[in-house]
């Protein structure tokens, strides 16, 4: 049998084609040859970033967002991207003892996990179901009394010290709820505010992940206006937090919010630049700028600040998004749709149901028939056919066994051009039609598995 090319439909990755090389190429030569550019970003920075760079982010975050006031800079922190910003947050927000769990939308964002196993959280994770609009609020709410009835008497944080600027939040509640990581999801606008309620019912934290916005396009293939949506599809979590009732500052609110949104340049720029960004109230922004690390050494990535705020602030950033990678990511999403439709359903494989007229992201979440049990099919899809596709178990909470995924695949359509990803998925049919036939894994099996993860 000839070798097959491996085709990775994993890696959530922007694809190589799509990076701005030459604009940032641009706008790095800009910053080291003025001064008065170069000596700030290659120095120490402030706790809150490069100051520039958060100006500019608020207006351009007004604009996609269109929130009912702008954007001011006092409500945004540099980071060094969605990963370690929530790192950040879980340090300076959250006590191992007295915050009570974790819960998260499931399937979840797989290498999160992590990062809150870091700071305590093992064992204390949580999932929280969707259903094909996202996760489901009447669960999340049994999930918060629960949780509240079983630690009645814990009052006060064990392990961490009072500080200014510091509030210890009792529950976190995690979620991607534009274009999600890994269902491909988009939580509507009523449960988006049932969710905010909630969380201000329970003292909750809402840590949102706001990566994929910008990359959106008509679910419809014959929409025309395919070509750019410069408007965000729904408000975030911290929009409606911002204004529900008086928002932070309402009476009786200690100003912090309970939501924070996440953002990012990772999946429309390039992840190696390692810079994100913190959106919440005033102080909850100031909150996260006085974790010890960015006390020590300033906000991460100031250098790579200078760039983004070039891009951003001169418009090539938005028209890279619009003009280059909209136009580019519907077209692969588009390829993957129909290759599924065409090679996979017939097979009995499932596409999540949406009533969303605009659809975004990185992924596809697929649906097996129930007969397939994902964890044996990823594993002959990548030694029969030399493709690497993400299992539905590794986006179950650890430790929590009451969401399962077992007939579920993930499928990334970012990383790879859309020939190879046509091939991809009739390659993964031949299998799907031999496990439905009942036929055992080939005797290529006998080689060494070894799970790709990212
Ligand atoms: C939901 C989600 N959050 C965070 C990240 C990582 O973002 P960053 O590179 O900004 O750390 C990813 C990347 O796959 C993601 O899908």
């Amino acid at each position: 049998m000839a070798t097959l090319e491996p085709i990775n439909l994993i890696k959530g990755w922007p694809s190589t084609s799509l990076l701005p090389t030459h604009h940032l190429s641009r706008a790095a030569q800009t910053a080291l040859a003025d001064t008065s550019i170069a000596f700030p970003g290659l120095l120490y920075g402030p706790d809150e970033g490069y100051a520039p760079l958060r100006d500019t982010l608020g207006s351009w975050l007004t604009s996609f967002y269109q929130p009912e006031q702008p954007i001011g800079q006092e409500r945004i922190t540099i980071s060094g991207g969605a990963s370690q910003n929530l790192a950040c947050l879980l340090q300076v927000f959250t006590d191992p003892v007295y915050t009570r769990d974790v819960l998260f939308a499931a399937p979840a964002y797989m290498l999160a996990f992590r990062i809150f196993q870091d700071n305590g959280f093992s064992g204390k994770m949580k999932a929280v179901p969707e259903d094909d609009h996202g996760m489901d609020m009447v669960a999340l709410r049994r999930a918060l009394e629960e949780s509240e009835k079983r630690s009645p008497d814990n009052r006060s944080p064990m392990f961490k010290p009072p500080r200014p600027y510091a509030k210890y939040y009792r529950h976190v509640i995690y979620c991607v709820p534009t274009f999600s990581n890994p269902s491909s999801r988009t939580l509507p606008l009523d449960r988006r505010t049932e969710l905010v309620k909630l969380a201000r019912e329970f003292d909750a934290l809402v840590i949102s992940d706001d990566v994929y916005d910008f990359l959106q396009w008509p679910a419809d293939p014959n929409d025309s206006k395919s070509t750019s949506i410069t408007k965000a599809l729904l408000p975030r979590l911290v929009d409606i937090d911002r204004f529900l009732d008086g928002g932070a500052e309402r009476p009786g609110a200690d100003g912090y919010g309970n939501t924070t949104s996440s953002g990012s340049f990772s999946k429309i720029a390039g992840p190696g630049l390692r810079v994100g960004w913190s959106e919440g109230s005033p102080k909850f922004a100031y909150g996260v700028s006085q974790t010890g690390s960015s006390c020590s050494g300033g906000a991460p990535s100031q250098l790579t600040s200078t760039y983004m705020n070039i891009l951003v602030k001169e418009g090539t950033m938005s028209e890279h998004i619009f003009k280059i990678l909209q136009p580019a990511y519907a077209a692969r999403y588009k390829t993957l749709v129909s290759a599924i439709q065409k090679h996979l359903c017939p097979h009995g494989a499932k596409l999540p149901k949406s009533n969303q007229p605009i659809v975004g992201g990185y992924f596809l979440w697929l649906t097996l028939p129930d007969t397939i049990k994902a964890v044996d099919f990823v594993k002959r899809c990548q030694i029969e056919a030399q493709v690497i596709i993400a299992p539905g178990n590794i986006f179950e909470v650890p430790g929590d066994d009451s969401v399962k995924f077992e007939h579920s695949v993930r499928l990334t359509f970012s990383w790879i051009d859309q020939v190879l990803m046509i091939e991809a998925v009739k390659r993964i049919s031949v299998v799907l039609e031999s496990c439905l036939k009942g036929e055992g894994p080939t005797a290529n099996h006998k080689q060494q598995y070894q799970p790709v993860l990212k």
